[in-house]
């Protein structure tokens, strides 16, 4: 049967003007963006080289190495003599079309998919201090897998000050909170159990979930987050539940201290592990009283941690803080993933949170100020051009969510896209990837005045 085939107007509109430069990268990027957003039927024939430089003006031999790029990142088929045609959705379903790796950032675009802040300011003469000890070490780099002790002794300190006495067996270090996600689920459940994350929630959450070969079950949170959550856990159809009562990545919802000890008797009476993402704790900008960690009461907890948000995204240093008897269990099974977080990092982490410790910086950003402009030049962008979006002021946190766009949020984001803006539809929070149609996440991490430009484009499109 002839496939049908994307009329060369039709392409050109799509793509856009190619750039002065990289304009191979740039067509198999474009590509790559349309088919994420849907623009691109599987099975579509693209029209020919010849027809695509002609239009494009560009030469032959550039469009062919741009399309060639798109083939080799699974946006294209191979070429046949019928020509080329746009690949079928991955096996890996609707949500994995909307990520990075599917959709690359076009060059120069302002990226509100991630919430990303500036490096701690110590980063560059800690690490040097680091560095300059380095082959001192009488163990030549050799560690426990399990994290090194003086990292280990500062994650039990920062317990300390949240009111939870921890020690040292309690704890083991990862690489980042994803990883700490990962080892807390195989720890606490087996093969096809149902594991329940909040909808809309981190992505990565549901994704640890599958990937792990469990069931994801989303939990609505939505206008009650606490009640959602309880209710949930105290169903008893859970075989564990992640959670991110910390300033909750989309909304920056924080669970209050009562809502936190219902939420305890509720996973003990059920027996619920319940997996506890604290990655945005310290994202307390706008000085909110933190309630205590999720912990006690008889539950089974496992706290997850990380340094990607309060020192630095780069350092890829998370961990676990659970019972002993669990953290025995995650530091064998580690052992099958990896040998342990890269010592390097490991110190320069140690020396950071001393530091910060020293400067009394705990569980308040070190970019407090940073994060201040940047919501307030998303907020009032919002407030003064886009009225119409339902957005709830955050606790805390790195993002906010917006519902009621007028254009469907797929749309938005492909049309934004093609502005420069690169934005995740609503879609990708919820855990099975249906959903969320007229809502986005927008992240307040980026610069301030990238940030105006972003809005003044949403703002535009959603008129
Ligand atoms: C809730 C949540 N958990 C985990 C992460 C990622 O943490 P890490 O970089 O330590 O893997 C993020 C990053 O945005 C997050 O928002």
């Amino acid at each position: 049967m002839p496939r049908p085939l994307v009329s060369s107007s039709t392409l050109l509109a799509l793509l856009g003007p190619p750039p002065a430069r990289g304009r191979a990268d740039w067509l198999a990027a474009r590509l790559a963006s349309l088919a994420a957003e849907g623009r691109l039927a599987p099975g579509a024939r693209i029209p020919s080289e010849r027809e695509l430089a002609q239009g494009l003006g560009l030469s032959r031999g550039t469009v062919v190495r741009g399309l060639d790029a798109a083939r080799d990142r699974g946006i294209l088929a191979a070429r046949r003599g019928s020509g080329r045609t746009v690949r079928g959705p991955s096996a890996a379903g609707p949500v994995e079309a909307l990520t990075a790796r599917a959709a690359p950032l076009a060059p120069g675009a302002v990226d509100l998919r991630a919430t990303v802040l500036p490096p701690h300011p110590r980063l560059a003469a800690e690490a040097a201090e680091v560095a300059a000890h380095l082959t001192e070490d009488p163990a030549w780099g050799s560690a426990p897998a399990d994290g090194i002790a003086a990292l280990v002794e500062q994650i039990c300190a920062h317990y300390a000050r949240r009111g939870l006495p921890t020690s040292p067996r309690q704890v083991v270090v990862t690489t980042g909170a994803v990883s700490a996600l990962h080892l807390a689920l195989l720890a606490t459940t087996g093969t096809g159990d149902r594991v329940g994350t909040e909808n809309p929630g981190y992505p990565n959450s549901a994704r640890v979930i599958t990937t792990g070969r469990r069931r994801v079950v989303p939990i609505d949170v939505l206008p009650d987050h606490a009640g959602a959550i309880a209710d949930a856990v105290g169903s008893g159809a859970l075989a564990a539940a992640i959670l991110t009562p910390d300033f909750h990545n989309p909304t920056g919802a924080l669970v209050g201290g009562e809502a936190r000890l219902h939420l305890l008797r509720a996973a003990a009476r059920t027996g619920t592990p319940l997996i506890i993402d604290e990655t945005l704790v310290g994202m307390n900008w706008r000085g909110a009283a933190m309630p205590p960690p999720v912990a006690g009461g008889g539950a089974r907890t496992l706290l997850v941690g990380s340094l990607s948000k309060s020192l630095w995204a780069g350092l890829r240093i998370g961990w676990v803080r659970t019972s002993e008897e669990d953290a025995d269990a995650l530091a064998h099974l580690r052992l099958g993933v990896d040998l342990g977080a890269p010592l390097f990092e490991q110190q320069l982490a140690a020396r950071l949170l001393a530091a910060g410790r020293a400067d009394g910086a705990d569980g308040v950003p070190h970019c407090r100020e940073h994060i201040e402009r940047s919501y307030t030049a998303v907020t009032s962008q919002l407030a003064e051009k886009l009225p119409h979006w339902r957005w709830r002021p955050p606790a805390g946190g790195l993002s906010l969510w917006a519902e009621g766009t007028r254009l469907e949020a797929r749309d938005l984001v492909a049309r934004a896209a093609r502005s420069g803006i690169a934005l995740s539809p609503g879609a990708l929070f919820s855990p099975t990837g249906a959903g969320w149609s007229h809502a986005v996440r927008l992240p307040f991490s980026g610069r301030e005045d990238e940030l105006r430009r972003a809005m003044e484009v949403l703002a535009e499109l959603d008129r």
